[in-house]
């Protein structure tokens, strides 16, 4: 079992990353003492495949123990479910001294880490991360939060876990897709590290897909590592932590104008190759490195509708998202291995062309 700690200034926590580590879940509750009036929080896919393996393992505890299954899908992040959450608590006289243990992915995780953020003034909580995307991004920075009149994320907190426990084993019942939304937060990764992880995500890519434990373990490691060292240097995003949006301004336009209905990690690989193409016109990165870093995400198959939105419909989203000041697009870049720029400008002109360019490379 692997160990990663996010260092904060008032609440550090460590993340546990192993195959088949769920089985040590009750002992490391115990080692951090943490409370043993425990609410599951459960994602509805996890509790059909995975019931038997979370009940095993909590089948002789002794301590208060009751279990809230979450539909799935993104409709679940809203505040009916969350108040449903809060009258389960209420009803099963869940006080201060509770825990609420999340299993499920970034849905789940955002849903139940808001419940814990809010119940009582917050109460504690663990993350199981269930989705490659939960491994590796949203279990991972204390961000909590529901969705509200159609907008994403529009209410939350930041709220950190005591801890998470990532067991890889869950990822052998994910669909190909979901495993492609957790790739677009690994290959992201990929830019920020040294050439080292690139290069052994771009020539293991394809195990990954063939759910290969040993492969997944290492995409997971590094890219869970270099997310926990960016929130351990910015807990609330004030600098460091924007270099987590590379390719993520232009995925947004994406997927907003698709009205979701692309998977997030598709919309990222699409940012991130347009992101490519737009440092390289800026003068970043040379034709030969452009060339380099896209072998990795063109080998993901993305769907086609990604082509579809008309350019004035992505500026539109990409102008009135929340990083833009006085109508300037701002982008994240990739200037070099690990070397990323911050709050980039570029003209309407270099954006269109990184986009068609996008468009035309991946089929
Ligand atoms: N908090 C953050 O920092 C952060 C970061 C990125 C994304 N997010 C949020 O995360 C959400 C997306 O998360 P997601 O991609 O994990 O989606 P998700 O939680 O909707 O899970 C995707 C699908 O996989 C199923 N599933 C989960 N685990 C499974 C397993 N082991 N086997 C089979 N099926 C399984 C779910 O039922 C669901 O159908 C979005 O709401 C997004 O806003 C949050």
């Amino acid at each position: 079992m692997k160990k990663i700690d996010v260092k904060l200034t008032d609440s550090s926590y460590p993340i546990f990353i192993g195959s088949g580590i769920f089985a040590k879940l009750r002992g490391l509750l115990e080692k951090y003492e943490l409370n043993k009036n425990i609410m599951f929080i459960v994602d509805e896919k996890v509790m059909e495949f995975h019931n038997k393996k979370i009940l095993n393992e909590f089948y002789s505890y002794k301590g208060k123990m009751s279990c809230y299954v979450v539909k799935q899908g993104e409709k679940s992040k809203s505040y009916t479910e969350l108040n449903k959450i809060y009258s389960f608590l209420l009803e099963k006289n869940y006080g201060r001294d509770s825990l609420i243990i999340a299993i499920g992915g970034g849905v789940t995780g955002d849903l139940a880490g808001f419940a814990a953020a809010t119940y009582m003034r917050g109460i504690q909580l663990v993350h199981v991360p269930t989705t490659l995307l939960a491994m590796v991004d949203s279990s991972i920075g204390g961000k909590t939060g529901i969705n509200f009149e159609a907008k994403k994320n529009m209410v939350g907190a930041f709220y950190q876990p005591k801890l998470v426990l990532i067991d890889t084993d869950f990822i052998e019942t994910l669909p190909e897709r979901e495993i492609t939304s957790g790739m677009g937060e690994v290959i992201k990764c990929t830019y920020m590290a040294d050439r080292k992880f690139f290069k052994y995500v771009q020539e293991n890519i394809e195990k990954a897909y063939k759910n290969d434990g040993k492969v997944l373990s290492w995409f997971i490691y590094e890219a869970a590592a270099i997310k926990a060292a960016v929130v351990s240097q910015d807990e609330k995003e004030a600098g460091l932590r924007k270099i987590l949006n590379l390719g993520h301004t232009f995925a947004h336009s994406f997927e907003t104008n698709l009205k979701f209905k692309i998977k997030h990690g598709e919309a990222v690989i699409a940012g991130l190759i347009s992101a490519l193409y737009l440092s390289q016109k800026t003068g970043l990165i040379s034709e030969k490195d452009l060339d380099y870093y896209l072998s990795l995400p063109l080998k993901v198959k993305l769907p086609a509708q990604i082509k579809k939105p008309p350019m004035e419909d992505l500026f539109k989203v990409m102008l009135h998202d929340k990083k833009n000041r006085e109508g300037k697009i701002k982008f994240v870049l990739v200037a070099g291995p690990g070397k990323i720029v911050l709050d980039a400008e570029a003209d309407k002109k270099a954006v269109s062309y990184a986009i068609s360019r996008m468009r035309q490379t991946i089929g």
